[in-house]
């Protein structure tokens, strides 16, 4: 629906001669805020996605439209100088084409239509996929390959100009994408390997708080960051070879005590074991075994809870009231935190009634009215036919 109605429009406004984008969303089984601390992931990319129909224009106007929010259109002059725009997305796209000139890349004029169905701030990476998808698609307009690995690259860079210190995760997931898997990703040298997430007898299903995050302007996110660092570079001058938590131990946090706050090495111990919890994750899922995966879900979201501190009552109530629930395996809030969303494992023959009495008990506890989206694992980033 989107797609087509982004088709017609660009068609009706532009030009016959273009090519459609697909840039997907992520969800992400385990393993938050362990990316930028060079450890493990688990993220996999979903149906909902921005799509982009873009066409060379042979003029020094890039010209793009959206109906993402309510509709906007931005006017960039090739080598123009940009101030920052009203729109949150018009500051992305400033920032990649600056990243793109800087690193010599020729642009030229083309016109872009994009919209989508990712709900924004929702812990779906929204802006993973507006950026991974536009660099992709400016890639094919300008017929110059950029390397997925490089797009992932860029799109980081422009998270970190508009103020979020974030890792790679999202964007290896909306670039590296596969159909029914999610992606181990090894943070510390990139590589990855794709792990089939389907339970046989169970669905993954995401759900909504609808308490939306704004992790670039609230730097919660950050200071997260930030700790995590401070840990490093104490423990750094006492072993050798540490440049991330990834090469910490719980033992090593022991030798620091003294240097760092207990609020530090609280947020440094949640990211070593968040690691493990990903390997874990792994071998269940190999082994089928749901009740365990479910087990792994509930401990990763009471440490992000309790430790890492990066949820809220809100996500927390809805965690609290699947654990009443038998058909509920686990669940856990997922993405950045903040807000956002629920990952939920479900008995497939009891997915409607919980899904009810969650939606049902969370509305009673907090007066929110929260939605459930079926989760379907899709490919990641792609040139439409
Ligand atoms: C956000 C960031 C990612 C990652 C997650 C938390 O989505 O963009 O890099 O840190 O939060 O796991």
């Amino acid at each position: 629906m989107i797609r087509s109605q982004i088709a017609s429009y660009f068609r009706e406004k532009y030009s016959d001669s273009f090519i459609t984008i697909k840039a997907p969303g992520r969800i992400n089984l385990i393993g938050e805020h362990t990316d930028y601390n060079l450890g493990y992931v688990l993220p996999a990319s979903i149906e909902k996605a921005i799509y982009f129909a873009v066409g060379s224009n042979k003029s020094n106007d890039i010209n793009i439209e959206t109906f993402l929010t309510s509709p906007e259109k931005i006017n960039f002059k090739l080598n123009g100088k940009h101030h920052p725009y009203a729109a949150f997305w018009g500051n992305y796209f400033k920032a990649i084409l600056e990243i793109l000139s800087k690193r010599k890349y020729p642009l030229k004029g083309f016109d872009c239509v994009f919209g989508g169905d990712i709900p924004i701030g929702a812990g779906l990476s929204s802006s993973a996929a507006l950026c991974c998808g536009f660099i992709y698609a400016l890639s094919t307009v300008l017929e110059k390959e950029i390397p997925k690995e490089e797009i992932a690259l860029i799109a980081q860079e422009a998270e970190h100009r508009i103020g979020l210190n974030c890792g790679l995760m999202d964007q290896y997931a909306v670039l590296f994408g596969k159909k029914a898997n999610a992606l181990f990703l090894d943070c510390k040298n990139l590589s990855h390997k794709y792990v089939p997430i389907n339970l046989e007898g169970y669905n993954w299903v995401l759900i909504n708080s609808n308490i939306k995050h704004n992790l670039a302007v609230d730097s919660e996110y950050n200071k997260r960051r930030s700790s995590c660092e401070a840990v490093v570079r104490e423990i750094a001058k006492i072993k050798e070879n540490v440049f991330s938590l990834r090469d910490v131990t719980e033992d090593d946090l022991y030798k620091i005590q003294s240097k760092v706050s207990i609020l530090d090495l609280k947020r440094a111990n949640y990211v070593i074991q968040e690691n493990d919890r990903v390997l874990k994750m792994i071998t269940l899922l190999d082994k089928g075994d749901a009740q365990s995966v479910g087990k792994v879900l509930r401990e990763g979201h009471w440490a992000m809870s309790k430790d890492f501190e990066i949820t809220t009552k809100e996500l927390d109530c809805l965690v609290s009231i699947g654990m009443e629930l038998d058909s509920v395996m686990g669940s856990r809030m997922m993405g950045g935190g903040f807000g956002g969303c629920t990952i939920n494992l479900i008995k497939t023959d009891a997915v409607d009634e919980c899904v009810a009495a969650v939606l049902s008990g969370y509305y009673k506890e907090t007066g929110i009215t929260a939605e459930a989206y079926d989760l379907q694992i899709g490919d990641g980033v792609c040139i439409l036919d």
